[in-house]
């Protein structure tokens, strides 16, 4: 994707509003050309004051009809006055006509900008939400975030101002040139050699100051990630009294933004001034010549003052162009990153024919899968395995084997390298993600709470779910009562992270969470793995009690949480290497039985 083609992008997001833009742009037309008509005006004005014999119904055919209906009123006043009145009532007209549109255009651009920006900042984020869970580790996720939020910010104060420039200057520019023309085409001929000079000069100028607010961009993105990285781990730093080393980074990043912003600045800065004083010069010169052409009698001087009121309109707005360009820069700039988010490709998608399962009954099958992630080695190599409906299977291995990643498979978070896996005998990558996800409940060993109340995590993916259901699956996780015991009961807020919270506490309501699902297959990843030994057997109780005729996985590493499995798989080596139940596989010489022993 090229830089122009970020800009044009922009465009699919006015499409839904496109009655309201072709309304805006003709108030703006509208709008404007009343200006010019005001300009034209001002020479009707000095007419009756500067000329004696002044005839009838001369000039202006509005201001010639109000002249005569003036006369009709009044018979007996001279011409030259009721010209000036009738000027004056035009003039007054116009400027009430034009301030009516030029609210409703400022108005409705507003409105549409505002729109295509809400619109926008949807898109990235539900488009956000399509990306497999490792895109948010591998990408800086402060860059992403200061993308999200830091250029749709400069494209809505951007295009607010943008559309408006966008219209209103072609137009004046193109309506005073043709005035300029009726007035006096040599004339125009001769200012028109004077405009191209500051064209050229801020064509340069616009270049470097594209390149410079860009680098702040990206400068301010890297500090917004090392911001949340050294916040993350606050306890860290302080634990450690790295602050400072912590501020260091921080202020070389700080100062980065510093000196590119300065740098943009600088150039702005530069760039208004420069075009002023080149348009001053010009419009000076315009005078002296135009001068030469009344005192030739070539020119009325009245028509000598609109014109130059339609040069400098033109001027000025030819010097709009170049801060339209700068904007179009910025916009450009900001679209393009703001794309190049949403052009990431989903990992994960539906496949146009994928299915939905309204029920399973729980068969998972492995068949030779392989995984890599992506620039790493692989993980699993060659994985197979077959589980009934309703067994509870528990895998083991030491950490780093890829006990999760087999979790994270089923979950379609990735698809394998090789092999498939299948549930109910469908490839899940024929099942509609909905619909497979829909089936399983998934407990992590990570805390898994959204900052809210008990009640609002538990029905996190199940906002409809009634009363009696979030009870009953609250006392399934054996949380109920200790919920009920809570001064707000399901109502109670449990913190950033579930701060308020016991690690154990937050493990059932997210076991709860998962069961008010109904799924057919639970999984359980490394659940008690940070419990102390009574919330552990607290959950292990939970646990047995939730399984029902699910199909379970148990990852563990602690093994006291897997004896009860049906069949017990050990994962080394990407493979699995023993497979029995707890009591087959400690009679055996195994691997199985050693860490078992280990853990006595
Ligand atoms: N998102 C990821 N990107 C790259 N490598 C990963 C990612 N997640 C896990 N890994 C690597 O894959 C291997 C298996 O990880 P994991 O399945 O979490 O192991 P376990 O759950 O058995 O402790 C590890 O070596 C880990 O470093
Ligand atoms: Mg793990």
């Amino acid at each position: 994707m090229n830089r122009t083609d970020a800009f044009w992008r922009l465009f699919v997001f006015f499409r839904p509003y496109w009655k309201r833009a072709v309304t805006c742009v003709m108030l703006i037309g509208a709008s404007e050309g009343l200006r010019l008509y005001f300009i034209w005006l001002t020479q009707h004005l000095l007419r009756p004051l500067i000329e004696s014999g002044i005839r009838t119904g001369e000039g202006d055919w509005l201001v010639s009809l109000v002249q005569k209906a003036l006369h009709w009123l009044v018979a007996d006043v001279s011409p030259r006055f009721t010209l000036l009145a009738a000027v004056c009532l035009v003039g007054m007209g116009v400027a009430i006509l034009r301030a009516a549109l030029s609210f409703a255009h400022t108005f409705l651009a507003n409105n549409i900008a505002q729109k295509v920006v809400l619109d926008l900042r949807r898109r990235l984020y539900s488009h956000l939400q399509l990306m497999q869970p490792s895109f948010f580790e591998q990408e800086r996720t402060g860059q992403l975030l200061a993308r999200v939020i830091n250029d749709v910010a400069t494209l809505q104060s951007l295009v607010t101002v943008g559309i408006e420039d966008l219209i209103s200057t072609p137009v004046l520019i193109i309506g005073s040139l043709t005035m300029m023309i009726v007035i006096s085409p040599l004339l125009t001929l001769i200012a028109l050699l004077l405009l191209p000079f500051v064209g050229l000069l801020m064509w340069r100028l616009g270049k470097r100051l594209r390149k410079a607010s860009y680098e702040t961009q990206v400068a301010l993105g890297n500090l917004t990630a090392l911001l949340r990285e050294s916040f993350s781990a606050i306890k860290l730093v302080q634990a450690f009294s790295a602050e400072e080393q912590e501020l260091n980074q921080f202020d070389q990043r700080n100062r980065q933004i510093y000196q590119h912003a300065l740098r943009a600045i600088r150039l702005r800065t530069m760039l208004s001034p420069s075009v002023e004083l080149v348009g001053t010069l010009g419009v000076i010169l315009g005078v002296f010549i135009g001068g030469v052409f009344v005192i030739q009698g070539w020119l009325h001087p009245e028509s000598l003052l609109s014109f130059m009121v339609y040069f400098y309109t033109l001027a000025s707005n030819t010097r709009k162009l170049t801060q339209i360009q700068a904007i179009r820069e910025q916009v450009t700039g900001a679209s393009e990153r703001v794309f190049q988010v949403l052009d990431i490709q989903p990992e994960i998608t539906d496949a146009p024919d994928a299915i939905d399962l309204p029920t399973v009954k729980g068969e998972i099958v492995f068949e030779n899968v392989h995984f890599r992630y992506p620039e790493s080695d692989e993980v699993l190599r060659g994985v197979s395995l077959k589980i009934r409906p309703g067994e509870k299977v528990a895998i083991v291995g030491p950490s780093g084997v890829g006990k999760t990643t087999i979790a994270m498979l089923l979950m379609r978070f990735h698809d394998p390298t090789e092999g498939r896996i299948l549930l109910d005998g469908h490839d899940l990558r024929k099942i509609r993600l909905r619909s497979l996800r829909k089936h399983i409940g998934l407990v992590l060993q990570d805390t898994f709470v959204i900052d809210g109340t008990v009640r609002e995590n538990i029905t996190l993916g199940n906002p409809d779910a009634t009363e009696d259901e979030i009870v009953e699956a609250a006392k399934l996780a054996k949380v109920h009562e200790f919920i009920e015991r809570l001064p707000n009961g399901y109502e109670t807020w449990v913190g950033e992270g579930g701060a308020f919270l016991s690690v154990g506490q937050r493990q059932r309501i997210a076991l709860a969470r998962a069961l008010l699902r109904k799924p057919a297959i639970l999984i359980l990843d490394e659940v008690t793995s940070h419990l102390d030994a009574e919330s552990e057997a607290a959950i292990q109780q939970a646990i047995e009690q939730a399984m029902g005729g699910r199909t379970v996985f148990i990852i563990a590493h602690r093994l006291s949480t897997v004896k009860k499995a049906d069949r017990i798989l050990v994962l080394q080596d990407g493979q699995i290497v023993e497979e029995g139940c707890h009591d087959e596989l400690v009679a055996a010489d195994t691997y199985y039985r050693r860490l078992y022993e280990l853990q006595r």
